[in-house]
């Protein structure tokens, strides 16, 4: 079966068709996976401009469906079902997305697959790498979670960890943008960090011990925090800029403090959640899962403790159309479909 995938929570419009192989280990292949991105419009904003990104995936949607047709070689005769990322997200894009799926199944007589946007980065690392041995330990980083999921089968994700406050790339997007780096800034911070000092400026490290009063059920020394982190960053450059503003080099050793301790924090928690849980993998997922730093030290940290570990491509691991109808898949293959009545809903729960 082909499944026809819809993306547009955030500010990329996307559309994909994945198809099943057969093979239990690597379940699916992708046939197309077409992404509009909008950064060229929200960069001008310094962020994204939810109105502005709503009204672009509206111009943006039907030709990107039929580009995946195109690439993908198949037409609608050929679809088994339509997925569509359901929330969490901006609700004005997500209901363009949510919208023009349900008119599509409608039309073509097929099932609708509503999926959570987490879900999505989750099966990326499957879609990617084949059935993950489990159980497995997944952190899922982006500009809007650092969530850390455990895996016990799959398709069945239990939250265990998650931000208190920033999300990692959120923290990255705002350090990036009191750099004067642009937007989006995990890129531009990735890129710059390679050639600064990751110890030339000394930032604190925020290690939780406590649970979460809004979420009693976690213990919380899994959980992160990067505001603090943030302030700091913050600090330290309005007190240097008293005498100047910041040179190449110094602009250098801040991103690459900053990144140091983010990917610190990220692989530290990981693997003390795969350790507690008795872990047979590691995998990483989401926006975020495409800076330098953090696919180097998951991949030595894993190797180091002979865990296998396991990333998407870059094109994966932003927000893409072939994660959701792989989880979509994913869902339909355990009887999980949604009612035309289906919304979407800013902030679905995994
Ligand atoms: O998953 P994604 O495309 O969208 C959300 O669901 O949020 O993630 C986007 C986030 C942005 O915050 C962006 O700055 C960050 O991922 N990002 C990176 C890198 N590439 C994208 N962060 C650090 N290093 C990168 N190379
Ligand atoms: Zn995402």
């Amino acid at each position: 079966m082909i499944v026809l995938g819809i993306e547009t929570s955030c500010d990329e419009t996307s559309a994909a068709l994945v198809e099943e192989t057969g093979d239990v280990q690597r379940p699916w292949t992708t046939r197309s996976n077409v992404i509009a991105s909008q950064v060229p419009i929200h960069r001008e904003w310094g962020g994204v401009v939810p109105e502005l990104a709503s009204r672009q995936h509206i111009r943006d949607i039907c030709g990107v469906v039929e580009r995946a047709f195109e690439e993908g070689r198949a037409s609608w005769a050929d679809i088994g079902a339509v997925a569509v990322t359901q929330g969490p997200g901006l609700v004005g894009s997500l209901l363009v997305g949510v919208s023009f799926a349900k008119a599509a199944a409608a039309a073509a007589g097929l099932p609708l697959i509503g999926v959570h946007h987490l879900a999505g980065h989750i099966e990326s690392l499957v879609l990617q790498n084949g059935e993950l041995p489990v159980p497995s330990v997944v952190l899922v980083v982006s500009g809007g979670h650092t969530s850390l999921y455990l895996v016990n089968r799959p398709g069945q994700y239990e939250l265990i960890g998650r931000t208190r406050d920033d999300a990692a790339g959120e923290a990255y997007d705002k350090v990036a943008k009191l750099l004067g780096l642009g937007y989006p800034g995990g890129p531009v911070v990735d890129r710059l960090a390679a050639a600064g000092d990751d110890r030339a400026v000394a930032l604190p490290t925020t290690r939780l011990t406590h649970a979460d009063r809004n979420a009693p059920a976690l213990k919380g020394d899994l959980d992160f925090s990067f505001s603090g982190l943030k302030t700091a960053v913050l600090r330290h450059v309005n007190q240097r800029r008293r005498t100047g503003p910041l040179t190449e080099r110094e602009i250098a050793d801040v991103c690459a403090s900053f990144q140091r301790v983010v990917v610190t924090a990220l692989v530290d928690r990981t693997f003390t959640a795969a350790r507690r849980h008795a872990a047979a993998s590691v995998g990483v997922a989401g926006g975020v899962s495409a800076n330098s730093r953090l696919r180097a030290d998951v991949e030595a940290y894993g190797r180091s403790r002979e865990m296998p570990t396991f990333v998407p491509s870059l094109q994966l691991s932003t927000d893409n159309a072939a994660m959701i109808a792989a989880a979509g898949l994913r869902q339909l293959r355990a009887g999980v479909t949604s009612s035309f009545g289906m919304n979407a809903e800013a902030g679905l729960k995994l």
